[in-house]
């Protein structure tokens, strides 16, 4: 039909496109505005680009959500990220939606023409027409078109943050209007719906900013220091990356530039509340983890209580001041700070008072402390001692050399102190406690319940491995080499002689080792005792006759000796063992490397988990987190951790999960081959278990033995498993919820849907190979980990 009439059918085409120019002129040029004449449409699929293609604003429905939101992503950005929503907590709930401008408000429209959002401005003194333009940091403002003024805009988005912060947008008070910009998290990952998190600049004292859930206070920046947030020791000017706080009678901000054009960074409050800062990395098209708070136990807030201080270095991690004691003793020995420490000596107030000096600490709450930005550390002194209610003071500003007076009165709270970073605080003490404190300011109370874990000298071990010869070797992982030894008391050891690459410090190796042994547990193994020689540092096990479980589980021969009750015995000591270590809130450890070969089986086939820890010795959180390595096993590791470098005890529980299907099947989910059907063990299980065939995955050898009763339980333990491993770390359960499924039988086990990995084939190799790209440090063990084990 068309050929027919070509020439009729071009000319008329071109002609209404001629028409449209003349009479949309703007709307053809420029697809970055948004004119009083135009409107945006869900239907019309219709979007406003940023000039430069970097943003983009229109109608979306978040993940599997059938609410429609209007928004602002990246344009170019494979992974879709929304960086602002309009109407979070007013959703569109058909697909029919409308974006206009309505006297001289923006303003989204339901089907009925009913709005939903609006930017609500009143008694506009505009005589132009407005427009609504898209900026290319990401800002959607609406203006007189006209003044192109940023002073003029009417309305801005930045003003109304969602979850997330981009470069030069401001956190923090507007003083002329009074209002406070603050970033909430999202509700779910797909519901962004205003969440229980925020992060908030509150100006009290010396601003600083503070983490809420509700109206708790979860942790806080600490206030600006003149280089970086005092509670945020890691945190340094990049190249590419320019901090800025500022404290003026018009505002009290925070904010950051990024000054190359082609690097894209975020912050975003997760809506499991995490602060997340996030650079986009083009070559592996992904967000790369760059930075997030709170890190650990010490970023709590007030973790230590009044006068306490937090160390993550010690055991336990809380430690009263100087010239402080415990206000409740047994409370204290029983590793809770939070009730803090009260003072040795009364203050005199006359001239009996001095200062210690604590260095390298996040300074306390500020919220109820007074700046003087115009007198030094000296002057300071006098002010504080002049009052009698001050309790201690610093420099507001720690560049050169210190400048500005910052004074407490009352009770000093939430301070931690940092191995590097952090600044002096000055603390008042009665002369007397200043004395005993004068040589070395912090000092660490003496424990006396402190575990005594014996210290093994080198002779004795190499002695007993037969100076670790070959013959000993039980095997290697990626911390070090395992070797048997026999005591000369005839006791039989297992000896972790531990690769040289660890970064730790012999004291800090030493605490680390001291709060491991404190972990005891009958499914964790057993620490004994420990060695540390100049370079060389070992950790001595108990040893377990029936070794590791992947030598029974993975050998034809050994693994028909394990019948289903072994197994299920194996399955439940396991999740026993690493509820342990997540629930032991004190420490709340993550293994990071759960895997069969990192269970070890005594003689009656008890399990028990080893290498626990062993991502605290080996460096968590350094402090320069920029690439953080992932420790972990391929075919273990979950979607987000992989991808990510996110841990949290979700992780653990998808390698868990993964563990479980390993038990019950016979088969490594890595390695996994049965031709072209499923990528992996994790696939071939879901499959199974879609068509209701669950029991075919299940090891021939228990398939035989077992009655309907147990296949029963064994269909339970197949979906535990299945839950376990599922894509998002919010839908997988808790090991508490793990154990009670496994343990009862009324416990509903909630259905799983596809596990995470089943689509796509060695996500994580991919991975890989860009973060060495972008590493260029050497070899560090925790790559050696990832490459010695992917080689099996
Ligand atoms: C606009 O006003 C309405 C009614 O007072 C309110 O519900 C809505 O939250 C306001 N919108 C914005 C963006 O502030
Ligand atoms: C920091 O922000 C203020 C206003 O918020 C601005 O005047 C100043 O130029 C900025 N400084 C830098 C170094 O970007
Ligand atoms: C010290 O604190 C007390 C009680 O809070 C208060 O009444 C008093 O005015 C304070 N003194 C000074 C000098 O601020
Ligand atoms: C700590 O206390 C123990 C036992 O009271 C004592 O042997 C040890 O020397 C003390 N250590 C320090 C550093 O004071
Ligand atoms: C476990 O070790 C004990 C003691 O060495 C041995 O008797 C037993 O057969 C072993 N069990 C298996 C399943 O290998
Ligand atoms: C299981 O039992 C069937 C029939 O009883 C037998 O043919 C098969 O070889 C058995 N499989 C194993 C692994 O024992």
């Amino acid at each position: 039909m068309r050929g027919e009439v070509p020439n009729f059918h071009y000319s008329y085409t071109f002609f209404v496109f001629l028409l449209f120019l003349i009479l949309f002129p703007t709307f053809s040029i420029s697809s970055n505005t948004l004119l009083t004449t135009e409107s945006l449409t869900i239907s019309s699929k219709k979007t406003i680009v940023s000039p430069g293609d970097v943003f983009e604003l229109g109608f979306f429905k978040p993940g599997s959500s059938s609410r429609w939101y209007l928004g602002i992503w990246y344009k170019t950005i494979s992974k879709r990220t929304y960086v602002w929503v309009a109407n979070r907590d007013h959703p569109l709930s058909s697909s029919i939606g409308t974006l206009r401008i309505s006297d001289n408000n923006l303003v989204v429209l339901d089907q009925s023409e009913t709005p939903v959002w609006s930017t609500n401005l009143t008694g506009g003194s505009v005589s132009t027409p407005v427009v609504a333009e898209l900026l290319d940091n990401g800002n959607f403002v609406l203006r007189d078109s006209n003044n192109n003024n940023p002073d003029g805009y009417l309305w801005q988005s930045f003003d109304f943050p969602t979850d997330t912060l981009l470069p030069e947008m401001k956190l923090g008070w507007d003083l002329k209007t009074g209002s406070n910009r603050l970033i909430r998290s999202w509700k779910r990952p797909d519901d962004p719906a205003s969440g229980d998190f925020t992060f908030k600049l509150e100006t009290g004292g010396f601003p600083e900013i503070f983490l809420w859930y509700k109206e708790s206070l979860m942790y806080r920046s600490g206030p600006w220091n003149g280089i970086r947030f005092s509670g945020v020791p890691e945190m340094q000017p990049f190249d590419y990356m320019v901090f800025n706080f500022t404290t003026s009678s018009d505002e009290v901000t925070y904010s950051f530039r990024v000054t190359k054009s082609d690097v894209y960074s975020r912050v975003s409050l997760s809506s499991m509340g995490v602060l997340q800062r996030f650079t986009w990395i083009e070559t592996a098209q992904t967000w790369n983890l760059f930075w997030y708070a709170p890190k650990d136990q010490c970023d709590e807030y007030k973790e230590c209580g009044a006068y306490g201080y937090c160390d993550s270095n010690t055991s336990p991690v809380c430690n009263c001041i100087k010239g402080f004691k415990p206000r409740n003793p047994q409370v204290w020995g029983l590793r809770d700070g939070s009730d803090g420490c009260v003072r040795k000596t009364l203050l005199t107030c006359g001239g009996g008072d001095g200062f210690a000096r604590l260095e390298k600490m996040k300074l306390p709450d500020t919220t109820a402390a007074s700046v003087d930005r115009g007198i030094g550390v000296k002057e300071c002194e006098q002010k504080c001692l002049k009052d009698c209610n001050c309790t201690a003071f610093a420099n507001t500003d720690i560049r050169g050399g210190g400048s500005g007076c910052v004074i407490w009165t009352g009770e000093l709270l939430d301070i931690r102190n940092y191995a590097k970073g952090g600044q002096d605080l000055y603390v008042r003490l009665a002369n007397t406690d200043l004395v005993l404190s004068s040589r070395r300011h912090i000092s660490r109370e003496n424990n006396s319940d402190d575990l005594e874990l014996p210290l093994m000298k080198f002779e004795e071990v190499a002695m007993a491995t037969k100076f670790f010869s070959n013959d000993n070797k039980l095997g290697q992982g990626g911390f070090g080499i395992v070797y048997k030894g026999r005591l000369l008391d005839g006791q039989e050891i297992a000896v972790k002689r531990l690769s040289e690459t660890s970064s730790q410090g012999i004291d800090e190796f030493k605490n680390e080792v001291k709060l491991i042994a404190r972990l005891q547990h009958i499914n964790l193994v057993r620490l004994l005792a420990c060695s540390v020689d100049v370079d060389e540092k070992m950790l001595i096990y108990e040893y377990l006759e029936n070794l590791s479980l992947d030598s029974h589980l993975f050998d034809k021969k050994q693994s028909s000796k394990l019948n289903w009750q072994m197994r299920f015995d194996i399955i439940n000591g396991i999740a026993r063992g690493l509820l342990y270590l997540h629930q032991d809130s004190r420490f709340r450890i993550i293994h990071r490397d759960l895997k069969a070969s990192n269970v070890l089986l005594d003689k009656y086939m008890t399990p028990k988990i080893s290498d626990f820890g062993m991502a605290r010795i080996f460096g968590r959180d350094d402090t320069e987190s920029i690439t953080r390595k992932v420790v972990g096993t391929y075919g273990y590791m979950s979607p987000e951790y992989a991808m990510d470098g996110i841990f949290s005890v979700k992780s653990d529980v998808f390698s868990f999960g993964v563990l479980l299907l390993e038990i019950i099947s016979g088969k490594r989910n890595k390695g996994f081959y049965n031709s072209d059907r499923d990528v992996n063990l994790l696939g071939c299980v879901w499959r199974n278990w879609k068509e209701g065939k669950g029991l075919e995955i299940i090891d021939p050898i228990i398939a035989n033995s077992s009655s309907t009763v147990k296949q029963h339980e064994i269909l339970r333990c197949i979906q535990i498993g299945l839950v376990c491993v599922q894509e998002r770390a919010e839908d997988r359960p808790t090991m508490s919820l793990v154990v009670l499924m496994l343990g009862s039988e009324s416990t509903t086990i909630p259905q799983p849907k596809l596990p995470g990995y089943c689509l796509r084939r060695n996500p994580v190799e991919t991975d890989f190979s860009s973060n060495k790209r972008r590493d260029d440090e050497p070899w560090t063990v925790n790559q050696i980990t990832v490459s010695v084990l992917d080689g099996r």
